[in-house]
C-alpha cells in the first residue's frame, strides 16, 4: 500500500499533464524514490491512482531501464556496455569492478550495497569507460580508479 506522502507526490506529478495516466513514469519514480524499486503491489496501486491497467504501467516500467522492477542494492552502478567504453578497453576495468565486488551484471553484492546494471552510452564518450552512480557520471576509470570512488562511497 502506497503511504500518504508517496499519493500526495504523485498527485502533484498528475496535476502537470492534462491527463492521469501521462505522470506514469514521474509516479513510478516517486515509488522508487521512496522504496528503492517499484514491486507489483506498489505498481498496482500506482496504476489505479492513473486510471491505467497493471499490464498498461507495466509495460512502461519495463520499457524504461532506470525503473527497477526488482530489490536493487542501496546504490545502482550503471555501467557503460556501448562502443566508445569497448573500444578503450572497458572489458578489463569492468572486469575488476566485478571482481571487486563479487557481483555479476544484474547482480547485487552480498552486502547490499551495490547493484551491477549495464547500461547503453551514458553520453560521456569523451570520458570512456564510464559508470554512472546515483546521479554522479565518473569516467577516465581506471582499476585503481574505481577502486578509490568504490572506497568513497562506504
Ligand atoms: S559509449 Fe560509454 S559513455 Fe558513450
Amino acid at each position: 500500500m502506497l503511504s500518504d506522502q508517496e499519493k500526495t507526490e504523485i498527485e502533484t506529478e498528475i496535476r502537470r499533464y492534462e491527463r492521469r495516466s501521462a505522470a506514469c513514469v514521474d509516479a513510478l519514480k516517486v515509488v522508487q524514490r521512496h522504496r528503492g524499486w517499484v514491486s507489483d503491489e506498489a505498481l498496482a496501486d500506482v496504476a489505479e491512482i492513473l486510471g491505467m491497467t497493471t499490464h498498461e504501467l507495466d509495460s512502461v516500467a519495463t520499457f524504461y531501464n532506470l525503473i527497477y522492477r526488482r530489490p536493487v542494492g542501496k546504490q545502482v552502478i550503471l555501467v557503460c556496455d556501448t562502443i566508445s567504453c569497448w573500444i578503450v578497453g572497458q572489458q578489463q576495468v569492468f572486469d575488476h569492478l566485478k571482481m571487486r565486488l563479487g557481483a555479476d551484471w544484474g547482480q547485487t553484492t552480498a552486502d547490499g550495497r551495490f547493484t551491477l546494471l549495464p547500461v547503453p552510452c551514458l553520453g560521456v564518450c569523451e570520458q570512456a569507460p564510464a559508470v554512472m552512480i546515483g546521479n554522479e557520471v565518473y569516467g577516465d576509470l581506471t582499476p585503481e580508479k574505481l577502486d578509490r570512488i568504490l572506497e568513497r562511497l562506504k
